[in-house]
């Protein structure tokens, strides 16, 4: 792969090109993701892992005048390219900073988290399912997507893939309720609910 594509710099994770391109808005279109969350005019959502902000335009359009967006990467090129998709728009909150870690938004303040195509990129993957239980509202949803494939291109993407042993243990470290999701054949996707009434240390 490495003949085909320049190598990338230890600090960066995907090309930003490659996060939008015609083949993925044909097979894989921001619709697919966003109508297993089943927004709502006016919810809270957060993107973390935001990339280039492939989902962000429909995400918005679906959360309309009220809703409100946080956006966060550890790649501040990548986020340059979603802020200017976004144009100013005053729904949305950027910052660039790990997803494990998001002061700028309070504890049980969103209805829907987004997590696509990020675990399969980082090591953190229980620090960021943690935030995500931190920051969702009781009864708010987290999506998660990674590639279906075995094998990767890298041997440090290959360190970082979402095993399926390694899920379900994301799963059941919390009491997340699992809701059922249509399969997709190029991405792996999961539907969590952190439900209304939790247990002792919820
Ligand atoms: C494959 S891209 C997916 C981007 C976007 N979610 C999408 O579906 O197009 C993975 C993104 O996760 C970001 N990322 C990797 N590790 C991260 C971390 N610890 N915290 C936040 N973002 C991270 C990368 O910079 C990259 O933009």
């Amino acid at each position: 792969m490495s003949v085909l594509l320049p190598t990338l710099p230890p600090d960066r994770q995907c090309y930003p090109r490659a996060l939008d391109n015609p083949f993925r808005r044909v097979f894989a279109p921001p619709s697919r993701d966003l109508d297993l969350l089943d927004l709502q005019a006016g919810q809270t959502v957060a993107d973390l892992g935001t990339g280039v902000g492939y989902l962000v335009r429909e995400i918005l359009r679906r959360i309309g005048p009220q809703g409100r967006l946080y956006l966060a990467d550890i790649d501040s090129e990548n986020l340059e390219w979603a802020r200017a998709r976004l144009k100013g728009d005053p729904r949305v909150t950027i910052q660039v900073g790990p997803a494990s870690r998001r002061p700028e938004i309070a504890d049980s303040s969103v209805d829907r988290v987004v997590l696509s195509l990020v675990l399969c990129c980082l090591a953190d993957k229980e620090g960021v399912m943690a935030e995500a239980w931190r920051i969702l509202r009781a009864g708010g949803q987290v999506y998660v997507s990674y590639p279906r494939r075995r094998r990767s291109v890298s041997r440090r993407r290959s360190s970082l893939r979402v095993t399926p042993e390694r899920w379900a243990s994301l799963e059941t470290a919390r009491g997340w309720e699992v809701l059922p999701v249509r399969p997709s054949w190029i991405v792996t996707r999961h539907l969590l609910r952190r439900p209304k009434v939790t247990g002792p240390g919820g």
